[in-house]
């Protein structure tokens, strides 16, 4: 039997999540945009993320038929911007400070990061849509990023050393242990 709708929300409202808008234009020149948390990396060759849209949403049509679009990740002092997109109104981009930005897309000049993006696939996912985005261009800056956890914005902060606890070389097998990175650092400096 399938698990309950709140009962899978409230694990989900327990992950840890980017906040970002996702941005279009559609060829009539109608500016489309919304607020995102599904957004991850898919893919280093080819350069793929993915992003989640609601079929009842009102851009459904728009990002799904998109060339191209822009996530925009917000910043820790976005959480009013991330508001705005949430809503459900046509002159949501038009009122937002939004400026042409990377393939003449809407954009957040203060983002802490934009991934531009022509679309590559859209796949079905229940009652969302699957955008997948080949990603064309980057820009990052070192803005705090804004994050989006128990249903309630936040800002990560960065463990200390007491509190990570000591390294480890196994904790990662994928990584390269800190005793591999030394030695190649000295080996590199001779
Ligand atoms: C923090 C946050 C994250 C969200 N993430 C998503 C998401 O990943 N996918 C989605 O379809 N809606 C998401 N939403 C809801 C949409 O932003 C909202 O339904 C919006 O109205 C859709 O815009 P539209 O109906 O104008 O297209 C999120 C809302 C918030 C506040």
């Amino acid at each position: 039997m399938a698990v309950s709708i709140s009962s899978f929300t409230e694990a989900m409202s327990r992950v840890p999540a980017p906040v970002t808008v996702a941005t279009t234009v559609t060829p009539d020149g109608r500016a489309w945009g919304f607020t995102a948390s599904s957004f991850c990396s898919l893919s280093l060759r080819p350069p793929l993320i993915l992003l989640c849209l609601a079929k009842e949403a009102e851009s459904h049509l728009a990002f799904t038929r998109a060339g191209s679009f822009l996530i925009n990740v917000l910043a820790a002092e976005h959480a009013p911007v991330a508001l705005h997109f949430a809503r459900r109104s046509h002159r949501k981009v038009a009122t937002s400070g939004f400026v042409p930005c990377e393939k003449g897309l809407p954009g957040l000049p203060e983002a802490t990061a934009r991934v531009a993006c022509s679309t590559h696939s859209v796949v079905a996912g229940g009652d969302h849509s699957i955008i997948v985005g080949l990603v064309e261009s980057t820009y990052v800056s070192d803005r705090i990023p804004l994050s989006y956890c128990d249903r309630a914005f936040a800002r990560p902060t960065p463990l200390g050393p007491d509190d990570a606890g000591p390294r480890k070389e196994h904790d990662d097998p994928h990584s390269q242990g800190t005793a591999d990175l030394a030695r190649r650092d000295r080996l590199r400096s001779r």
